[in-house]
């Protein structure tokens, strides 16, 4: 009995010499303390033994079974000091922090006075049906207003989204009358890289559908955004204007802040920049959204992002926006 109860010992320092893994401890830890491990057998074995015998073993095979255990103990504690990372709280690390992107600080901006005004802020898709980015919005087939937007089609069938303007639609078939949302978005279109134009920019969309609402609200509701962004009052003009899913349509322009109106490649020396077209909703698309143009009307907009960032921010190259440098990116935060 002696000779296997020491014998149960040293195997067991055998078998854990090496492991590296904790599981497989405790996977030995059961095969020799567990409820059909031989120390158990023994100890259960007790009962049958006389008297004299039970006080002759009965210690010993307890002893051995706290000796067990105080081995895998041991061997555990120190496997775990070896592997456990210490916080070395004497290290100085330099952390640095991220920054938002101009154009995220802007859309910001504009949907949080939006939010303010009672607009739900939704988010459309990137590849959209011809339907959603034209037909529903008064834009047949042969429309010569689709020569304006250079379109990517893709082989699927689908495009990508010229304009954000798609989400009018969406979000009448899916909220009905009345309506207050914005929708900011990256959109798309096939132009020749330069100083004023992307291929990829973005744009964020405004919509109203109440009862009586006249341009008066529209430009109500421009005022107080351009106001947010640009902390200040900007020179701004309105001007007839001309889109398919509007009418009547306009277009407001504000004052280049790149060159102070003198003229400059980004407002292509006009001295003004194009920032918010917009107008009365077309009866034609309250129709196509499942409206009743008899009983509600509103008024639609759309500001681009990617220029109003320009604007607020004097940068002077569109391209830098998508171009992912760092050096010229990080620079900019919420006011
Ligand atoms: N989607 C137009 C564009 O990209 C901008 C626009 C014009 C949006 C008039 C509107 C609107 O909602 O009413 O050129």
């Amino acid at each position: 009995m002696e000779k296997e109860l020491e014998e149960l010992q040293s195997n067991l320092k055998k078998s854990l010499n090496g492991l590296t893994k904790e599981a497989d401890v405790l996977n030995l830890k059961s095969e020799y303390l567990g409820k059909k491990s031989r120390i158990s057998e023994l100890l259960s074995g007790l009962k049958d033994m006389s008297n004299e015998d039970k006080r002759k073993y009965g210690s010993l095979i307890n002893n051995t079974k706290k000796e067990l255990e105080n081995i895998v103990n041991e061997y555990l504690e120190n496997m775990n000091n070896k592997t456990s990372i210490k916080f070395d709280d004497t290290i100085d690390f330099d952390i640095e922090l991220g920054s938002l992107h101009p154009i995220t600080i802007v859309a910001k901006e504009v949907t949080d006075v939006l939010k303010r005004m009672g607009f739900t802020v939704v988010s459309g898709v990137e590849m959209e049906s011809e339907y959603y980015n034209f037909e529903a919005l008064n834009v047949p087939k042969d429309h010569p207003a689709r020569d304006m937007q250079d379109t990517y089609y893709l082989d699927n069938g689908m495009l990508l989204r010229t304009q954000t303007s798609g989400d009018q639609i969406h979000s009448m078939e899916k909220f009905g009358a009345p309506l207050r949302i914005c929708s900011p978005g990256r959109t798309f279109r096939n132009e020749d890289l330069d100083a004023s134009h992307e291929n990829t920019f973005f744009q964020i969309e405004g919509m109203v559908i109440d009862k009586g609402i006249t341009i008066e609200n529209l430009i109500f509701v421009m005022r107080e955004i351009l106001r947010e962004i640009f902390k200040r009052d900007v020179e701004v003009r309105l001007r007839p204007g001309f889109f398919p899913f509007t009418e009547p349509s306009y277009e407001l322009d504000c004052s280049c802040l790149i060159c102070g109106g003198k003229g400059c490649p980004t407002c292509k020396n006009s001295g003004w920049i194009e920032l918010v077209p917009g107008g009365m909703v077309h009866p034609n698309v309250l129709k196509a959204g499942g409206i009743d143009p008899e009983v509600y009307n509103g008024f639609a907009f759309g500001i681009g992002l990617t220029r109003l960032a320009m604007m607020k921010y004097k940068i002077n190259d569109i391209r830098v926006l998508n171009s992912g440098d760092l050096r010229y990116l990080s620079h900019f935060d919420i006011d």
